[in-house]
């Protein structure tokens, strides 16, 4: 496995990983716009030459966000995510964020399984959040030390 930082040339690749990993995938457009801003840090886990998972992040001063995260389905419980999510708190830790957010559906499993391993904490739940009424909790992340 390699992680590399990803940037605007590889809006399409991010695209189509994200159109089969996520259930309501951002566009080619609006990853392409994400990836134009500053403020937008990404990176991308290849295997064996595959691309295989992205991370968006957006950093402002010391708070950071995660955007979208997604492994392709075969690639999956290999370890990227956690690799790349390993990789960003490398990075927020280096930079100075002081906390980081997200939300995530309250029936996805496995990415709840996944942050709370990374040591992200449930601090909110936004009622009907998602276009299916699906509600959405509020994780938080803040550095070890
Ligand atoms: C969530 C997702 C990114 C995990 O990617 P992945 O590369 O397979 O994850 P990893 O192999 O790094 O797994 C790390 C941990 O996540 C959790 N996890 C991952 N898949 C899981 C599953 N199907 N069931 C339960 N826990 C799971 C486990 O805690 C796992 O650690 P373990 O293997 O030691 O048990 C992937 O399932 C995905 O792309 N889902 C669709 C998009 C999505 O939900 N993105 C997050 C939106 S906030």
């Amino acid at each position: 496995m390699n992680i590399r930082l990803a940037d605007d040339d590889d809006a399409a690749t991010i695209a189509d990983l994200e159109a089969v990993a996520a259930d309501a995938p951002w566009s080619e457009t609006a990853i392409r716009d994400a990836l134009e801003l500053a403020t937008t840090v990404a990176w991308l886990a290849e295997v064996d030459g595959r691309q295989a998972a992205y991370l968006l992040t957006s950093q402002v001063d010391d708070e950071a966000e995660v955007l979208i995260l997604g492994t392709h389905p075969y690639e999956r419980r290999q370890g990227l995510a956690h690799a790349l999510l390993s990789h960003a708190a490398a990075h927020w830790d280096a930079s100075g964020v002081h906390r980081a957010f997200l939300e995530v559906r309250e029936d996805n499993t496995p990415a709840l399984r996944l942050y709370e391993q990374h040591g992200w904490t449930r601090t909110g739940l936004r009622r009907g959040y998602y276009r299916d009424g699906c509600d959405a909790f509020l994780l938080a992340w803040e550095p070890t030390c």
